[in-house]
């Protein structure tokens, strides 16, 4: 069956097997192997994308159920050579040791942030807890999250006072 989508801003068309996943369609046939796959239980979280501004776990969608819609990976986090303010915070805090979770943190955290953007600890929390990390025990994530949110703010006050 064919989809179409768009994918980091451009509109994608393919041939794809009806049951096929999302995470599947992403890695191997875009080659966006930065959404990781980490288990068979739909529990690690690792292959969180963003699907119309949601953070969605891609092993839990087919690729034909987000025909029509608008998927963000990791790799489009960065617009123009700039790091997204999630990404840069992750990289002044700390926010990872192995990486393998980085990805679908960052997706989460960023949609975290469109919708709340002066999130709590708390907020943060709730936020990944349906993802793991082997690595961090969280607290470095909670402080890059405070981190991109805090740069975000410095950043909409800085536009608004050339405005
Ligand atoms: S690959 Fe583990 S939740 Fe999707
Ligand atoms: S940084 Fe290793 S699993 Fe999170």
């Amino acid at each position: 069956m064919q989809v179409t989508m768009t994918v980091n801003g451009e509109q994608v068309t393919a041939e794809v097997e009806p049951r096929m996943l999302l995470v599947h369609f992403l890695r191997d046939q875009l080659q966006l192997t930065g959404t990781h796959w980490g288990c068979d239980t739909s529990n690690c979280g690792t292959c969180v994308v963003e699907v119309d501004g949601e953070p969605v776990k891609s092993c839990t969608m087919l690729a034909a159920m987000a025909s029509g819609h608008s998927v963000r990976t990791v790799e489009g986090l960065e617009v123009d050579g700039r790091l997204d303010p999630v990404q840069e915070g992750f990289m002044q805090c700390h926010g990872l040791q192995c990486g393998f979770c980085t990805p679908g943190m960052m997706i989460t955290a960023r949609c975290l942030l469109e919708s709340n953007p002066d999130p709590t600890e708390d907020e943060i929390r709730e936020a990944i807890s349906g993802q793991i990390c082997r690595c961090t025990g969280y607290t470095t994530i909670v402080r890059s999250v405070q981190w991109a949110a805090k740069a975000r703010k410095d950043q909409a006050e800085k536009e608004g006072a050339t405005a």
